[in-house]
């Protein structure tokens, strides 16, 4: 990762006997469909990075009605939900993180008809809208920052961490911005500094002030009363800073900005953050619909993962995600399987959220590739991605193959990461770029005459049009693992338990189904080499007498009948039912 270093008897009695309906059924049942059956958890989550999905109207950036235009390309792709990066007026420094007004939309993107026209159309399709909540910083042309900024005794003054400095033109302390050097700016105006964890242009807000909860619940009750599905909660752990502001420790070496790293106890993940989050749950919870929390959770462990669910409580978010999995950058199937069991068995049976790809990395398509077999092995990380028990978030052109495209000039750079770090760090423009439509100009991405990003040159082949019309294709694989997880019942409710455990090439395991329906196995070739796996269902419960391959990508697999001798070709997926 380059960019942060996160009345079960009574169910079942009423689904096999017919029962009248009693308020005391409504409840238990209302009870299920609250804890088993919400949507989020079967779902597929799509990251759209607006600037750059689809230009309706030609001036080189992706707007909503661009989006409202491809809904129909995402229904048939099976996606459930899409979260939008932030679209809300801002002066773009970090691309929409630096939001100037939380309930209104930025111009360039539309209007809020053009908004309120993509929720309906979308809720036509069965596809929920998930707004991006920046609730760490603003930007600092935000009017609470102008006015906090206006003097020492502004009420709003106390809304932002403004501190003296240590002497003349020496910040309060050590601390770092992720965007590289110091965390705080100084301000002549009032000779104070204020802190930055990103950049000096999103000032953070002081969580400890009620004032802001009370501002910032505002903006959230405005999007939910629209009808947004939930929330992603950006850079969420960093909300609460020590209050004594005490110099952080160096931990050895340095990051790719020359500054010294510096261990993060007391700028990420304070105790206090829980509490907002508690609040917030409650919040959102007393909305219908199941809405949802997700949040961007780079943490060091499963056990400060299971924190952010609430741990045994359930009364946090419904899904931080695990990025212990998708960001392991590494393709071994110990460390998979390891990390895997662990959501599986250490977040107090909440709900994994896995995710690969998102906007501040490089695509995973670069990460795992070797180079040589890059597209094999994207194709063995989705079957895992939908196959295993967890909702499945991606990121828009995964599903083509899309590649990181990073500018070869520094001249060229718009993410300013990409300026301060230049050429150790080059920014985040190359998993960027836009969307690769079809072979025509811009990728069918814009009419204008320049795009925002430059599109990537693969665009001629890597592009949505063709790979609908190749049925080998990457999106047609996307389509059918989708489809497959959403219509077997195994894939949908069942349990997952490891197979082969001590296999250091190969992934198997089982989702064992609800009673009835057959479960289904899963084997992933993780190596450039043919695989031999026997597969023992002893102690599943499953029998494993039929076995019947349902997908595979690799054709010699298609008649495997038998569970004690199954020959993977190199990164093969395997994925079959037994019963
Ligand atoms: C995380 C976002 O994903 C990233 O793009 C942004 O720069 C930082 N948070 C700051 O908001």
């Amino acid at each position: 990762m380059k960019f942060f270093p996160k009345l079960i008897l009574l169910a079942s009695l009423c689904s096999s006997v017919v029962w009248a309906q009693s308020p005391f059924m409504a409840a238990a049942s209302a009870a299920k469909s609250e804890s088993q059956d919400v949507w989020w958890k079967h779902a597929v989550i799509y990251e759209i990075y607006p600037r750059s999905f689809q230009d309706s109207n030609g001036d080189g950036i992706g707007d909503l009605n661009g989006i409202t235009e491809r809904l129909d390309y995402l229904q048939s792709l099976g996606v459930d939900a899409i979260w939008l990066t932030p679209i809300y007026p801002s002066p773009q420094v970090d691309f929409g993180y630096d939001i100037s007004d939380y309930e209104a939309i930025d111009p360039p993107y539309g209007t809020m008809a053009d908004f309120d026209r993509l929720l309906a159309e979308a809720k036509k399709r069965n596809i929920r809208i998930i707004m991006d909540m920046v609730m760490n910083h603003t930007s600092d042309k935000h009017p609470w920052f102008i006015e906090s900024k206006s003097s020492r005794n502004n009420p709003k003054r106390d809304w932002y961490v403004w501190r003296d400095g240590k002497g003349p033109g020496i910040p309060p302390n050590n601390w770092e911005s992720v965007f590289g050097h110091t965390a705080w700016k100084y301000d002549p105006t009032t000779n104070q500094w204020y802190y930055h964890k990103f950049y000096a242009e999103q000032p953070d807000l002081n969580w400890r002030n009620p004032e802001v909860e009370k501002a910032m619940f505002g903006a959230v009750r405005f999007w939910l009363d629209r009808g947004v599905a939930g929330f992603r909660l950006d850079a969420i752990p960093t909300l609460f800073e020590d209050p004594q502001l005490r110099d952080a420790r160096p931990v050895g070496g340095t990051n790719a900005y020359g500054d010294p790293i510096l261990d993060d106890t007391y700028t990420d993940n304070l105790p206090e953050v829980h509490d907002v989050m508690r609040r917030l749950r409650a919040l959102v919870a007393s909305y219908p619909g199941n809405r949802v929390l997700i949040g961007e959770t780079y943490l060091p462990n499963i056990q400060e993962l299971d924190k952010w669910y609430g741990g045994a409580s359930h009364n946090e978010l419904n899904l931080p995600m695990d990025m212990q999995i998708g960001f392991t950058n590494k393709l071994d199937a110990n460390l998979f399987r390891q990390r895997i069991q662990e959501v599986e068995t250490k977040v107090h049976d909440n709900q994994p959220l896995i995710v690969f790809d998102n906007h501040d990395n490089i695509r995973s398509w670069n990460r795992y590739g070797d180079g040589v077999h890059d597209d094999e092995i994207a194709r063995v990380l989705a079957a895992m991605l939908f196959t295993v028990r967890g909702t499945a978030m991606m990121y828009y052109g995964e599903e083509l193959g899309m590649v990181t495209t990073p500018p070869a000039r520094v001249e060229d750079v718009k993410d300013p990461i990409g300026k301060i770090g230049w050429p150790k760090e080059k920014g985040r423009d190359g998993e960027r770029t836009p969307m690769q439509w079809s072979d025509s100009k811009d990728a069918g991405f814009s009419t204008a005459a320049a795009t925002w990003l430059p599109v990537a040159p693969d665009y001629k082949t890597v592009n949505v049009q063709s790979e609908q019309a190749d049925p080998n294709s990457m999106l047609n694989w996307y389509k059918k693992l989708i489809e497959m997880r959403r219509s077997n019942p195994a894939l949908h409710d069942g349990s997952l338990i490891m197979l082969d455990k001590s296999n250091p090439n190969v992934l198997s395991y089982l989702r064992k189904a609800p009673a009835g329906s057959p479960s289904v196995i899963v084997s992933l070739n993780f190596t450039a080499q043919p695989q031999n796996v026997s597969l023992d269902l002893a102690g599943t419960g499953v029998a494993g007498n039929t076995v019947k391959t349902l997908l595979t990508d690799a054709s010699a697999l298609q008649s495997t009948t038998s569970l004690n001798h199954i020959e993977l070709p190199p990164f093969a997926s395997w994925i079959a039912s037994v019963q």
